[in-house]
């Protein structure tokens, strides 16, 4: 088998196709062939060491991933070989062969891609968590979604609509306005490439403002942080919901004035962690994303994929702020 790993602190450049045995399934677990790998942001940070989590090394990048089970271990009951999956793993799916506990598998529904199976539970299934319940998102909130052409922001436009909200995406590109507007955002507003002084900030809110209307967002979905994250704020509703999501343009302080002001509430978003604490309420969601990608109200977008002996291409899409929806490695 093949794996593109982490030997060494650094950026994608630092990864290396290694050839290894295959592994053997042991008690519990199932081997995957893989066929695809998404790419998310955590895999950017993970090999620099910036992650919240840091595998030993060597350990191959790669969080989610498809493939067709090739064995499974003792006491593997709800699986067999030729099975369609999708995995969660953390880290492991840059790799033609992986092994995952036969219990966090999800089946890859019928006429589902792999590419498509490998770009779900991520991102729409953070975003179940956080639009729901965290920013507690009905219909007819407005919801405002920063960096809303990347993986998670894309899916949290298309979810928005889902459950009735009208959406405003923001972006950095005119390109990256497009496709918001084509995954369903009603407004737009491209913003400037950070860092943004005091005065970028002030008519960053004032474009918040004009496109949210005059009661604000009713939820705030920050997947970005930086110098945007308070700009959005002053654009929330009475009662609002900012919701922290992730921080690529760099962690946010906010002066807390503006919470009693807008009487809104900050709401942390960290769905791994949620996942792991209530398996069963992230089941639901997770089989009602199924659903709504079967009546396709939501359709994850491939912008790009690369074969695993360029999946450091992939990776540097996302740290360049290029990716476009999701980025996906795919296995020969
Ligand atoms: N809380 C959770 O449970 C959870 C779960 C999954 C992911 N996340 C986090 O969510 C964030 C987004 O992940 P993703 O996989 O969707 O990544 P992504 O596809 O690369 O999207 C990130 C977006 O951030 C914006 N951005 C602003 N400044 C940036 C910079 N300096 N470098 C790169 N991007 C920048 C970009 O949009 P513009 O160019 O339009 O600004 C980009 O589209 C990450 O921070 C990730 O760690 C959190």
């Amino acid at each position: 088998m093949k794996a593109l790993r982490s030997h060494a602190v650094g950026g994608p450049e630092t990864l290396t196709l290694d050839d290894l045995d295959s592994p053997q399934p042991g008690p519990g677990q199932v081997r995957i062939a893989v066929k695809a790998c998404a790419i998310n942001y955590p895999d950017v940070l993970m090999i620099r060491d910036l992650y919240q989590f840091k595998p030993p090394r060597p350990f191959s990048p790669g969080g989610e991933l498809s493939g067709v089970i090739d064995a499974v271990g003792e006491g593997v009951t709800q699986w067999k070989a030729g099975d369609r999956v999708i995995a969660m793993m953390g880290n492991g799916g840059l790799a033609t062969e992986v092994l995952a506990p036969a219990d966090k598998l999800f089946p890859l529904p019928d006429g589902v891609g792999f590419e498509t199976g490998a770009s779900l539970l991520m991102t729409y299934g953070t975003n179940m968590h956080g639009l729901l319940d965290r920013g507690h998102l009905k219909a007819g909130d407005t919801l405002l979604v920063l960096g809303a052409a990347g993986g998670v922001g894309l899916s949290a436009v298309e979810l928005g609509k889902a459950y009735g909200a009208r959406v405003v995406a923001a972006v950095s590109s005119e390109e990256k306005a497009a496709v918001a507007r084509e995954h369903g955002a009603d407004e737009v507003v491209i913003y400037p490439v950070a860092p943004l002084d005091r005065d970028q900030q002030k008519a960053l809110s004032e474009a918040f403002k004009a496109a949210c209307g005059p009661d604000g967002a009713n939820v705030v979905y920050d997947i970005v942080g930086g110098d945007y994250s308070e700009p959005a704020v002053r654009a929330i509703a009475w009662e609002g919901r900012f919701c922290v999501v992730g921080f690529p343009a760099g962690i946010a302080k906010l002066p807390l004035n503006l919470t009693l002001l807008k009487s809104c509430d900050v709401c942390g978003v960290f769905w791994g962690a949620y996942a792991a604490r209530d398996p069963k309420g992230n089941g639901a969601h997770i089989a009602t994303l199924f659903d709504l990608l079967q009546q396709g109200k939501i359709n994850p977008r491939v912008s790009a994929t690369f074969p695993l002996d360029r999946g450091a291409e992939a990776i540097t899409m996302l740290a360049n702020r290029k990716a476009i929806g999701k980025v996906v490695v795919t296995m020969p």
